[in-house]
């Protein structure tokens, strides 16, 4: 049984959770089921990002503590979380106080490059980064990604020497030895790297008090980042602990948004550590309302909740692993979800359950029990994260299984009194549906649990089927 550690972005809680918030927790709760189907040993983290300035001045703005405003967002995180049936093992809050107190023994550790100057640069609170001179140009002085103008800031901080690593990331990129997804993202990330300075990695109080001390230094606040990117080790409970068992990380997922921060800040960290770098850093695209960014001030921002509670949480893990792209930016219209969930769910496998359950109880067929394995050509997707891909392939099965019915009219058979046939056709059909079903494990489980349960023993078709037309 081989041990794999899979990672997600832990989100800012200036906010409650948007759909876009569930790609990375369908991507990899999608990755940690099918590890486990094929006999791995999981460890899932998850968690919320709760420091920095952007999350005092909602507090602030709100009126109340911020320690009571964080409080409350992390839990609402949890509970979208537990919501989307993700099977995570560790859930890490960058205000838990054994966090806060690794994090600052990890900043220990990489004093050798860390030194302290003054700097002088243009700065997006959305960012929460500053940005390059030629970033701020080619931008016209707004962020274009928070529509707000960047503001100078002169300060001391401490930085990060990312030229003590340039080299190895860089090896190690080209190697794929911490491969990058999808591969075109590798060239960029490249660019990026040769142009990256070396990062600021401290505030002073002055500008950010809600953060993590830097130790030995009361005037200074550990950078939300570095103290975001720790989570993923101090949750092991590194450096207190000995982490190999599950570090390094068998695939960590990000948004494309954030891809550089974990493939230059971070591997300068772990490097700077000792650590090895992760093996797979794996990027998705964004979700879109309507073809535009999702944001507050359009209005176009989709409740997930609202999803769910309408559809179940089953549809909303087959929009969300199905129709929107593993790797490109993908849109969300109710007009689609609804399209799908039709044509799809309720057409192809509600209705394939449906027909072969109702057949196999009226002509009292029984299913033998059987070891079930998925195909080679799956595990090769699911292997390369092409989760989309591979969904199609078991959409593809489904299908194929509702034409074989209509093609072998088992009610033909039954009215001719053709038991043996009958058994035979409706035998294989439900065999080969239980097989198609172990590759749905990942993607939709509670529905898969339920067509085993259908299955097993007495075949009872549902009374309210699988999905409901809507
Ligand atoms: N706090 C940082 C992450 C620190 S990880 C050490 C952050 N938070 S976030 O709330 O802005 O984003 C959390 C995750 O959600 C990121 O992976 C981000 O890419 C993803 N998404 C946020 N909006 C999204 C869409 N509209 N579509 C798809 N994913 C998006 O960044």
């Amino acid at each position: 049984m081989a041990k794999k550690y899979i990672t997600t972005a832990i989100p800012y809680v200036n906010g409650v959770p948007h759909i876009g918030h569930a790609v990375d927790y369908c991507l990899a709760d999608t990755y940690a089921r099918y590890l486990r189907l094929v006999g791995d040993d999981v460890k899932f983290q998850a968690g919320t990002d709760e420091h920095g300035n952007k999350i005092f001045q909602k507090a602030n703005e709100l009126g109340v503590l911020v320690e009571e405003y964080v409080d409350a967002n992390s839990k609402k995180f949890k509970d979208f979380i537990a919501k989307l049936n993700v099977s995570y093992t560790d859930f890490i809050r960058t205000t838990d106080a054994s966090h806060e107190e690794l994090c600052q023994k990890i900043w220990q550790k990489l004093l050798g490059h860390i030194y302290s100057a003054k700097y002088e640069g243009w700065y997006c609170t959305g960012c929460e980064r500053f940005v390059t001179d030629k970033e701020y140009e080619e931008n016209h002085g707004t962020c274009p990604d928070h529509q707000k103008p960047y503001e100078k800031l002169e300060e001391e901080n401490y930085y990060l020497r990312i030229s003590d690593f340039k080299n190895r990331i860089r090896e190690a990129i080209l190697a794929d030895e911490m491969l990058i997804l999808p591969e075109f993202r590798k060239k960029e990330i490249l660019k990026l790297l040769e142009e990256s300075p070396d990062v600021s990695i401290s505030r002073p109080k002055t500008q950010l008090t809600w953060g993590v001390p830097v130790p030995g230094d009361d005037s200074q606040v550990m950078y939300v980042w570095i103290d975001a990117l720790s989570n993923y080790i101090t949750v092991l409970g590194y450096p207190d602990q000995n982490i190999s068992e599950w570090w390094p990380a068998a695939a960590q997922f990000v948004g494309k948004d954030i891809l550089r921060f974990h493939a230059i800040i971070w591997p300068a960290m772990l490097l700077g550590l000792g650590l090895p770098l992760p093996k797979v850093l794996v990027s998705h695209g964004m979700i879109l309302a309507n073809g535009q960014k999702m944001s507050k001030s359009i209005g176009n921002v989709v409740d997930p909740m609202e999803v769910i509670d309408k559809h179940g949480i089953d549809a909303f893990r087959y929009y969300f692993l199905r129709h929107v792209d593993t790797f490109a930016d993908s849109d969300f219209t109710w007009e689609k979800f609804e399209d799908a969930y039709n044509n799809e769910l309720a057409n192809d496998l509600g209705n394939l359950v449906q027909r072969l359950a109702t057949l196999a109880a009226k002509n009292n067929v029984g299913v033998e029990e059987g070891e079930f394995a998925v195909s080679d050509e799956y595990k090769k997707l699911m292997d390369a994260f092409e989760f989309s891909r591979a969904f199609d392939l078991v959409w593809e099965k489904v299908q194929g299984l509702n034409r074989r019915i209509d093609e072998e009219k088992p009610w033909a058979l039954a009215k001719n009194g053709e038991t043996e046939k009958l058994q035979k056709c409706l035998g294989g059909l439900i065999k080969d549906l239980l097989q198609v079903n172990v590759e749905i494990i990942p993607f939709l489980p509670k529905t898969s649990e339920r067509i085993a349960e259908i299955f097993a023993g007495k075949i009872e078709p549902p009374k309210i089927p699988l999905f409901p037309k809507q």
